[in-house]
């Protein structure tokens, strides 16, 4: 049994007070706050290393890459990839998804599909190479609800289709697309998928193996991990195929200027992907993310969510003037709820409320279209008006949604939806 109360005591911002106010963090969908355990594994590297790694030699140098080696290995094992080497560190989901867009071939009339329901960074960087590369993008429309049905994912893909490119729980819905269903489609039309599991890995148990998804694109620092850091996974036959994407030192076996030509010759996978000196503290924190994440059991932390979920689902359904965004029954949605209100202009405006006029508390969610304005667009919402959003992490308490529902139902009252 996971005390969940102890947690929070793990985690220093939580322990905080501004303007004299306890913190109620309901932004974890944004970005996820930071156990001890990461920043003790962040402070070892700036201040008992501080070292590059890989490149030189000596003990600092090597203690650095041993660190980094093995948070590789244990994202590899949280995901369970075949190989170490299916693992890239990137920047973020965003640069993941831009690795992958950019090396993988595409032919001349290719076609990539994805959804409405995407984060913009699902779809800007196919949306980019489109053009250059001759290629067609084709959009599948979720349900107003964020639901998918594969039969609209038949109906899209062709000989043609190369990747499917799809956001396997969104950030506004909390809905999660049917992916395994999606990858056997793709399978047997010799196409490819990248998930985007920037909302679905800090929650669920992934098992790449499983599921035999081609790429996942990950941002650590939704998953207690530092910002700056995240990860690519691709099946190894495909990284080895594709072209590099950052290219410069470390990505290289040699380089030779020959008749006034220069021949590189890449290193393998994950390497070759892997250009300039890294992130190492980020990767090692990281490291430390994974171990604490793996400490309380990926079930235990969708089982305590699931749970959460509902509460506050519940909690603001029957709030008089609410729209919530999303599917009605809650099964369907996992870790967050947004939301507009009647007789408000904007969801800023319900931010900055839980943010400065609650008494006793500062309760953060997120305002915003955030990075959703096509589905935004397909529900009637103008993004620069937006939805608020309410995001949950292990973190959360009961006790939390419940302050959130009265100062939801307070506001309510003053805007005169009550
Ligand atoms: C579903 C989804 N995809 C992609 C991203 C982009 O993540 P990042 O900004 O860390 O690259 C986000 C971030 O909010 C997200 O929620």
């Amino acid at each position: 049994m996971v005390d969940w109360s102890k947690i929070r005591a793990d985690f220093p911002t939580l322990q905080r007070k501004i303007d004299g106010k306890e913190i109620i963090y309901l932004d974890s969908a944004c970005m996820a706050l930071k156990p001890q355990q990461v920043t003790d594994a962040i402070t070892y590297y700036y201040t008992q290393l501080g070292a590059c790694g890989g490149r030189s030699i000596h003990a600092l140098a090597r203690e650095t890459t041993d660190l980094r080696n093995a948070a590789r290995e244990k994202i590899a094992k949280h995901i369970n990839s075949r190989s170490v080497n299916e693992i890239i560190w990137v920047r973020n989901t965003t640069e993941a998804i831009n690795l992958v867009a950019n090396s993988l071939h595409f032919e001349e009339g290719e076609e990539i599909i994805t959804t409405n329901l995407e984060h913009h960074s699902g779809v800007l960087p196919f949306h980019k190479i489109m053009k250059k590369k001759n290629l067609k993008l084709k959009i599948v429309d979720a349900s107003d609800e964020g639901l998918f049905s594969l039969e609209d994912f038949e109906k899209a893909i062709t000989k043609k289709t190369r990747l499917i490119s799809i956001v396997h729980t969104s950030n506004v819905s909390g809905t999660t697309a049917p992916l395994e269903d999606i990858i056997k489609l793709a399978h047997d039309h010799d196409a490819l998928v990248i998930s985007d599991d920037a909302q679905y890995f800090p929650h669920r148990k992934m098992d790449v193996q499983k599921s035999d998804v081609d790429f996942s694109a990950v941002s650590m620092h939704k998953a207690l991990g530092p910002t700056g850091v995240g990860f690519l996974y691709g099946k190894e036959y495909l990284l080895k195929e594709m072209d590099s994407f950052l290219v410069g030192g470390d990505t290289i076996k040699d380089v030779k200027y020959e008749h006034g030509e220069i021949i590189p010759t890449y290193l393998e996978p994950p390497h070759k992907f892997e250009a300039g000196l890294q992130n190492y503290a980020g990767e090692i924190g990281a490291g430390a993310a994974i171990d604490y994440l793996e400490s309380i059991g990926m079930e235990n932390i969708e089982k305590h969510e699931t749970l959460l979920t509902q509460k506050l689902f519940n909690a603001l359904k029957d709030i008089p003037g609410i729209e919530i965004i999303g599917p009605k029954n809650v099964k369907d949605r996992h870790s967050l709820v947004a939301f507009k209100l009647q007789n408000i202009d904007t969801a800023n405006d319900v931010a900055n409320y839980l943010d400065s006029d609650v008494d006793g508390y500062k309760i953060m969610i997120r305002a915003g279209a955030h990075c959703t304005n096509p589905f935004h667009y397909s529900l009637g919402i103008k993004p620069s008006e937006g939805t608020a959003r309410a995001s949950i992490y292990l973190y959360n308490t009961e006790e939390e949604i419940k302050i959130l529902k009265d100062a939801l139902q307070e506001l309510d009252h003053l805007i005169g939806n009550v």
